[in-house]
């Protein structure tokens, strides 16, 4: 499978070594030159190259999209028609600026980039762990108090496609239901950062509240 990257920061270039040591292609991107990221394609080795955004959407099986919440509107649509789409993104409103409807919880950050790509099936994953922990807490399956993380999504196929994925990464995976449950994982809920497996991530969701009721 051929994993495209739009966004190769902290969490794009994690994503990238966990797929190329997976044994995935990889095509990453930014918001500049593609010689930008040669240092890190060097790094990765021949299953990896650069491109642009649309290069990586055209190129990429199933693509992630990793780039401050605030650029969304600038990834690419036509090129991820059909395409799974895994969104990382949280809503930081200092760096992001004010999103109305963020503020009022009228709807969430992968609700957003599902609105901007209605012919893909969104995903959220990726999004309550840091950077750094994507290659270090990743363990076999099977593996006792194996580290889990929490997907949302609103197709089912999709889903299992990413579960998939994350196990092959090293994860087990929490399904924590539909898109608009992805509040429960978001910024200041008790599972965004922290280390957890299945059972304590389960509970963490089932407890998390509203910025509204907090
Ligand atoms: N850092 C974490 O530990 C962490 C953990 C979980 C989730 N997240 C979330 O994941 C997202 C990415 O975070 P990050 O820490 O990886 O950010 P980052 O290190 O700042 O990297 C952002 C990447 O997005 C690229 N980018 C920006 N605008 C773009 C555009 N319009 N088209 C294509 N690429 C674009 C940037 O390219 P340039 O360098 O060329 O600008 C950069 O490669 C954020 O929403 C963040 O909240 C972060």
């Amino acid at each position: 499978m051929t994993i495209g990257l739009i966004g190769a920061g902290h969490i794009g270039s994690q994503v990238a070594r966990l797929a190329v040591k997976a044994g995935h292609d990889v095509v990453l991107s930014n918001s500049r030159d593609p010689q930008t990221l040669a240092g890190l394609v060097k790094e990765l080795g021949p299953r990896a190259r650069a491109g642009t955004p649309d290069d990586a959407a055209k190129a990429g099986d199933l693509v992630v999209v990793t780039v401050p919440l605030k650029n969304y509107r600038e990834v690419p649509v036509a090129p991820l028609a059909g395409k799974v789409v895994i969104d990382t993104n949280n809503y930081y409103p200092e760096r992001d600026g004010h999103i109305s409807e963020l503020d009022d919880e009228s709807t969430t950050t992968s609700e957003l980039l599902q609105a901007h790509l209605p012919t893909s099936k969104v995903v959220k994953a990726f999004n309550h762990i840091q950077a750094a922990h994507l290659t270090t807490d990743g363990l076999p399956a099977g593996s006792p108090n194996r580290r889990a993380l929490v997907i949302a999504g609103d197709d089912a196929q999709a889903k299992a496609t990413v579960t998939t994925l994350l196990d092959r990464f090293g994860f087990d995976v929490v399904d924590a239901g539909p898109l608009r449950e992805g509040w429960r994982i978001q910024r200041d809920t008790p599972g965004y950062g922290p280390r957890r497996n299945a059972g304590e991530v389960r509970h963490d969701l089932a407890i998390a509240k509203r910025y509204r009721d907090m």
